[in-house]
């Protein structure tokens, strides 16, 4: 069997602001294998954006022990991290090539290299043709691709994205759940996607994590055996319905 690329084991987070603690992740034990799409999903405030910053190493836990890779294959979360937030949080006074740049000029990667990394990853998500355009003018979605592109710049080994098609209209999400597997697909990530969306986290995860609030609590760790390559015919598959119908019963929603 492949060594996990992730292993969590009863990892807990406990928030203390002013003289109260708040246990905000009970317990957490999953593993991610190298190239898997794990979607983690749940209610808001069970604790998902609190798991992805403990993954990403931007806030300690208290409880258990998080491994990410291997003496063999060693990680440095500042070098092998990217993120994508539910909003593209692009520099508005940056073109698009420079805001994809941004994360090599910070790590003070070669620039040369980097810009052709950058236009063929703007490729990658559809926006050739826009690398000198600002932000303003790009729709939502095509902000979030440029976000994309810019978690991929260095090369990360690791892709943690928090709820990125949150923001956008039904239609432009399901547009980017197609877009973000083609993107997986070739490039071969490891990525843990944080969604609200049960029927999203079927359609994208290789592995579906479900998180349950009051105080977070993983209650399922279910593995999706449904075929790669996906497409939406995949959403009138019966096994499909099986797994949202399970998701659904263990978040209480019937
Ligand atoms: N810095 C903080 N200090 C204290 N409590 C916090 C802090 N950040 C989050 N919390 C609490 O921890 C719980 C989990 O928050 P978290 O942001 O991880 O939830 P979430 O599952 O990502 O929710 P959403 O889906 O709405 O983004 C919430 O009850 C929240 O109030
Ligand atoms: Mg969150």
């Amino acid at each position: 069997m492949t060594e996990p690329f992730i292993r969590l084991d009863g990892v807990s987070k406990t928030y203390r602001t002013r003289g109260k603690e708040f246990l905000a992740v009970s317990e957490a034990s999953f593993d991610v294998a190298p190239g898997e799409l794990v979607a983690l999903v749940g209610p808001s405030g069970c604790g998902k954006t609190t798991l992805l910053k403990a993954l990403a190493g931007l806030h300690g836990h208290d409880g258990g022990t998080l491994r990410i890779g291997s003496p063999e294959h060693p990680f440095d979360p500042a070098r092998d991290i990217g993120m994508v937030f539910q909003q593209p949080l692009l520099l508005k006074w940056r073109r698009i090539l420079d805001n994809v740049l941004l994360p090599a000029e910070i790590l003070g990667l070669p620039m040369t290299e980097s810009r052709g990394r950058a236009r063929d990853l703007l490729a990658l998500v559809g926006l050739t043709g826009f690398e000198d355009k600002y932000p303003y003018e790009l729709s939502g979605g095509m902000q979030q691709r440029a976000a994309i592109a810019r978690a991929l710049i260095h090369d990360p080994k690791l892709v943690l994205m928090d709820e990125p098609f949150g923001a956008l209209d039904a239609l432009t999400r399901d547009k980017m759940n197609l877009e973000l597997l083609r993107i997986w697909a070739q490039s071969r990530k490891t990525i843990v996607f944080v969604t609200h969306g049960i029927t999203e986290a079927v359609f994208l995860g290789t592995r579906v994590i479900v998180l349950t609030a009051g105080p977070a609590r993983m209650a399922d760790n279910i593995v999706i055996d449904l075929p790669h390559p996906r497409s939406f015919d995949l959403r009138t598959h019966e096994r499909f319905g099986d797994y949202t119908r399970r998701i659904y019963r263990l978040l209480g929603i019937e």
